[in-house]
Order: C-alpha cells, then sequence, then structure tokens
C-alpha cells in the first residue's frame, strides 16, 4: 500500500459515520435530561452544529458518491427521528413541571388539624375589606346611625342628575364611568360612589314620613380606573347622610372627628381640606395622616405624609329639591370615603391591589 493510499484508508476509517452509535448515545442524551433546562443544553449537544451528528455529516464528503448517498439517507434519518424525540421530550417535561407546580401551590381543602395540634381546628374569617365593613359600621350604629343599602346598578338620575349633576354637567368628569349596554346609551352605569343611595334614603322617607335620616350606606363601587397603590377600579364606599332640623358643618366634622378616632385611635390625625362636590356645599375632602410613614411621606401617600380618605360637605338645597323635600325647614350633610383605603390604613398596606389577588397568605394575617 502506498502512503498516499494508506492515507485515504484511514479516513475512510474515521469518517465512516457509525450512524448506530450516534442515534445510541443521542437517545440517551436526550432521554436523560430531567428539566426543559437540562433538554435545551442536551438538544445543542445531539443536534447542533459541533453534534458528532453534524460531524459525520460534514465528514460525508470523504466518501465515494455511493457509499456518501445511502449514508447521507441513514443521517437524515437519525436527524428526524432525534428532533421528534427532543420535541417528545420537551412536552412531557413541560407537562411535569407544570404538575410540580401546580402541586406545590396546592391546598389541601380536607385538611383538619387534629385536636392534639390545635385547641379547635382552624376557621376561615372575613376577608379584611368585609370585616372593616363591620367594624364601620360597629363605629356609625354605636353613633345613633342605621345602615342602609342601595343597588350596584344606577340609572344615569341616582348616580348624576338627582345629585346636582344635569345631563353634560362637567362635574360628571370626576367620575370615570363604567355604562352599561341597556336602554338610551349612557343611562345605566355602575355606581361611581354611594351617593345614589342618599337619593333613595330621601324618596323613602318623603313617601314614609322617614325624615330625620341619621344613616351609614356601605358598598361596592365601580370606576373606569388603572388600579395602582391607592385606587381599585372595584372598591367600597360607606356613605353618611344626616337630614334633621338645624343640622350645621360643626355637626358634620364632629363626626368625622368621632369616627377617625374611634377608629384608627387617637394619634392619627384628620384634616378637611376646602374642595368641590355638586351635591355638597360647602365641601371638603377629609384627609388623616398616612399610617404607613407617619406623616413624614411615602411612596404610598405620595410623599404628602396625608392619604385622602373620602369627601364630605353640606347637602345642596338642589338635592332635596330633586326628590321633593323642603329645603327650608330640612338641612343635613353626608359623607362618603373609601373602606378599602381604610383597611389600607388601619393595616399598613402598601399596595392595596394586595386585597384583591386572593392570595391566602396574604389573607390569613388578619
Ligand atoms: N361621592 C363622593 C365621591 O365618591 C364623596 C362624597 C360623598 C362627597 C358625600 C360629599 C358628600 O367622590
Amino acid at each position: 500500500m502506498s502512503d498516499r493510499s494508506a492515507a485515504r484508508a484511514a479516513v475512510a476509517t474515521v469518517s465512516t459515520p457509525d450512524a448506530g452509535a450516534i442515534r445510541h448515545d443521542a437517545l440517551r442524551t436526550l432521554e436523560g435530561a430531567a428539566s426543559r433546562a437540562e433538554l435545551r443544553i442536551a438538544v445543542t449537544a445531539v443536534l447542533g452544529k459541533r453534534s458528532p451528528l453534524a460531524l459525520a455529516h460534514r465528514q460525508l464528503g470523504s466518501l465515494d458518491a455511493d457509499a456518501r448517498k445511502e449514508a447521507g439517507r441513514v443521517l437524515a434519518e437519525v436527524r428526524a427521528e432525534l428532533e421528534e424525540v427532543a420535541e417528545r421530550r420537551g412536552s412531557e417535561l413541560a407537562a411535569a413541571e407544570r404538575a410540580a407546580e401546580l402541586e406545590a401551590d396546592r391546598l389541601d381543602l380536607t385538611e383538619v388539624i387534629p385536636a392534639s395540634v390545635a385547641d379547635r381546628p382552624v376557621r376561615g374569617h372575613h376577608h379584611p375589606v368585609s370585616a372593616t365593613r363591620r367594624s364601620l359600621e360597629d363605629v356609625f350604629v354605636g353613633m345613633g346611625f342605621t345602615v342602609a343599602e342601595g343597588p350596584e346598578i344606577e340609572t344615569d338620575w341616582y348616580n348624576f342628575g338627582a345629585l346636582n349633576m344635569p345631563p353634560a354637567h362637567p362635574a360628571r368628569g370626576m367620575w370615570d364611568t363604567f355604562y352599561l349596554e341597556l336602554g338610551e346609551p349612557e343611562s345605566t352605569v355602575l355606581r361611581t360612589h354611594t351617593s345614589p343611595v342618599q337619593i333613595h334614603l330621601l324618596e323613602e322617607a318623603l313617601a314614609s314620613g322617614g325624615l330625620p335620616i341619621h344613616a351609614v350606606m356601605p358598598g361596592r363601587c365601580y370606576r373606569r380606573d388603572t388600579p395602582d397603590a391607592r385606587h381599585l377600579a372595584t372598591f367600597h364606599q360607606i356613605e353618611g347622610l344626616v337630614v334633621d332640623r338645624a343640622v350645621t358643618f360643626a355637626d358634620l366634622a364632629g363626626t368625622i372627628e368621632t369616627f377617625t378616632t374611634a377608629y384608627f385611635g387617637s394619634d392619627i390625625h384628620a384634616r378637611l381640606r376646602p374642595a368641590y362636590f355638586p351635591f355638597t356645599e360647602p365641601s371638603a375632602e377629609f384627609e388623616i395622616t398616612c399610617t404607613l410613614c407617619r406623616g413624614a411621606g411615602c411612596r404610598t401617600c405620595s410623599q404628602t405624609g396625608w392619604i385622602e380618605l373620602g369627601g364630605c360637605g353640606m347637602v345642596d338645597p338642589a338635592v332635596f329639591d330633586a326628590v321633593g323635600i323642603d329645603n327650608e325647614e330640612w338641612q343635613g350633610f353626608a359623607f362618603g370615603f373609601g373602606i378599602d383605603r381604610c383597611v389600607q390604613m388601619r393595616h399598613q398596606i402598601a399596595d392595596m391591589r394586595l386585597l384583591t389577588e386572593n392570595d391566602i397568605r396574604f389573607a390569613r394575617q388578619f
């Protein structure tokens, strides 16, 4: 054998692609991947540019035409098979990882803690928003108020019109409103505040001789707002309405002061700031010291040290007129504030959105 033919024979030996061995090793590598991350590495190792398969492909050139054709066909078959296996393995691993995730997050709803572990089985409790709604009701009932409720779906008249906002009144823009596709366009809304319940109460009082009124009205409200640390699109308010003879702004201020101290404690200060609402005159916004920073300024209170809880004021005579109550004989004050804000401030929750995420680990802390 000449030197040249010996060299050619040697090349031919090393480069004869042993498709069987390549296939066997590659399958083992793919099947051995225990996670999708490992599979990605395995796929590169067996199908990538530097894989034995790719190498064998590059060496086809040293074979004669017939052998090259045959070996090429075999290598292509191996590649197709490996690709299929890799894909199947990928879906298997994805399913297994998803199952493991679900298992890790699973709540055992049948779990009973034996008496030896706990004196009594663990019971659920109210969501902090419901619990707060109840304690706010208690505070006001203690002050002589009754509790009333109204519908969450309102006509334009209850949500705006009767509250001294005739159609196209610019103040309507203060509330980003969800409209229902019901009746005339924009005639039916998801209430943007609990103030329309004032109107229902005034109408009832007028029909049944129910004046004077001392009532609070808690409930859910809706606004087309982007949720952030202090806002939710679905939230809760508690409305207050007092209608009597000779009611003054001092009564309103005293009521708010009493409520704040009863609910937040005497070290939290409240302040009233002049504001505008179409259904009260004069009107004010009331704010309390931010409980997260104690007034120093933080992200939750936008560095102001104060958190706005709600609005209030003396009932505008136009509201009495809208339902036909004599505004010479009767005066009133009203207020409305956010229950979710109260929860947030009472429990120092930096982001209000936590209240709606329904994470049991959050809810358990209350
Ligand atoms: N309804 C007002 C609001 O949601 C608050 C408010 C209630 C103001 C009662 C004055 C009187 O913004």
